[in-house]
């Protein structure tokens, strides 16, 4: 049997994080220049039903029953074989490698279950459709994150840029005019499960106050969304800057973030805020092609352990079965 390879991108949410989790709409985009792969490789000297896992990146080494059941990658493994009906598959291993960095709001654990279900249902002879991989991430990212939105999983199996509301058919945005993302990692982990629990308590506490920053973001969402589907990129760094700020009131910015949103603004872009989980993570600054390495620099001097320059442009990205 062949060696198997799928790979999938990393994502960053252009607009509505949180306020997606509570059935407003978002934006967010593939990045393509970040991938996950996952290779399947048969094992002859393997017993049936025996799954190898390699994943030099977190420091596994081992078979998949000594992982613990909601251990992600066991969950997505089981996800695939379950779905396939398939209680003992061939022996095999499956190398899981990734450039995305992990827990920064760039989907780094959706873009590896994605891949992994990819290589693995090929290799197992059912390759498995982008609405069913979509699905089951979903179900790993319910490990990770609690009460997720769905939305990294979409983007991310899509490999398209989404306008995305949580239990709703997909949309993707048309991208008549192209348009440069600065990607600035704050070099502290996100952990998106948590700030999104504890938002949901601050919700809890005071629905109204939230309810209303939640409404306030989707009208941006929606105005991001004309804006970039019409080709009028030059109102779209107000937005983001806008969208900024509800995150700042919903308390899930950071002072690092603070600074590098700063930072970024200084160094002429045209809009910067957080994106993804927050308190800690990225931030994204929108540019000129130009303007990309004044920002890298700026950025770097404020304190970001790494910079991602992508453009989001339409002949990037393939339409894929939906
Ligand atoms: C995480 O990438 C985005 C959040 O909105 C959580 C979610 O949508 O599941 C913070």
């Amino acid at each position: 049997m062949p060696a198997i390879t799928a790979t999938a991108p990393g994502k960053i949410i252009l607009f509505g994080e949180h306020a997606v989790v509570y059935g407003r709409p978002a934006i967010a985009v593939p990045v393509n220049e970040e991938r996950a792969r996952a290779i399947v490789m048969a094992d002859p000297r393997g017993q049936v039903g025996e799954i190898r896992i390699n994943a030099p990146d977190v420091g596994l080494e081992t078979s998949l029953e000594q992982l613990p059941e909601d251990q992600p990658i066991r969950a997505a493994v089981e996800g695939v074989l379950s779905e396939l009906g398939i209680a003992r598959p061939p022996a095999c291993t499956l190398r899981i490698t990734s450039t995305i960095p992990i827990s920064a709001g760039m989907g780094s654990g959706a873009a590896v279950s994605v891949a992994l279900m990819r290589a693995l249902s090929s290799f197992l002879g059912h390759p498995l459709s982008n609405a069913h991989v979509s699905e089951l991430a979903f179900e790993v990212e319910k490990i990770h994150h609690g009460t997720p939105s769905g939305i990294d999983n979409t983007v991310i199996t899509y490999a398209m840029p989404v306008y995305y509301v949580r239990g709703q058919p997909l949309e993707t945005l048309r991208l008549p005019e192209p348009f440069v993302i600065v990607i600035g990692d704050t070099g502290l982990p996100s952990p998106t499960a948590l700030v999104v629990g504890e938002l949901r308590g601050d919700w809890q506490m005071d629905q109204d106050k939230y309810e209303a920053l939640f409404d306030s973001v989707a009208v941006i969402v929606k105005d991001a969304r004309a804006t970039i589907e019409n080709g009028n990129m030059g109102a779209l760094g107000a937005l983001m800057n806008q969208n900024h700020e509800y995150l700042r009131q919903m308390g899930v910015s950071s002072p690092e973030l603070e600074s590098l949103v700063e930072a970024a603004r200084s160094a002429g872009a045209a809009g910067a805020k957080l994106s993804g989980g927050g308190k800690g993570g990225n931030m994204i600054a929108l540019t000129d092609d130009g303007g990309a390495v004044e920002i890298e620099s700026a950025l770097r001097d404020a304190g970001a352990v790494r910079t991602i320059v992508t453009t989001i442009e339409e002949s990037k990205y393939i339409q894929t079965d939906a």
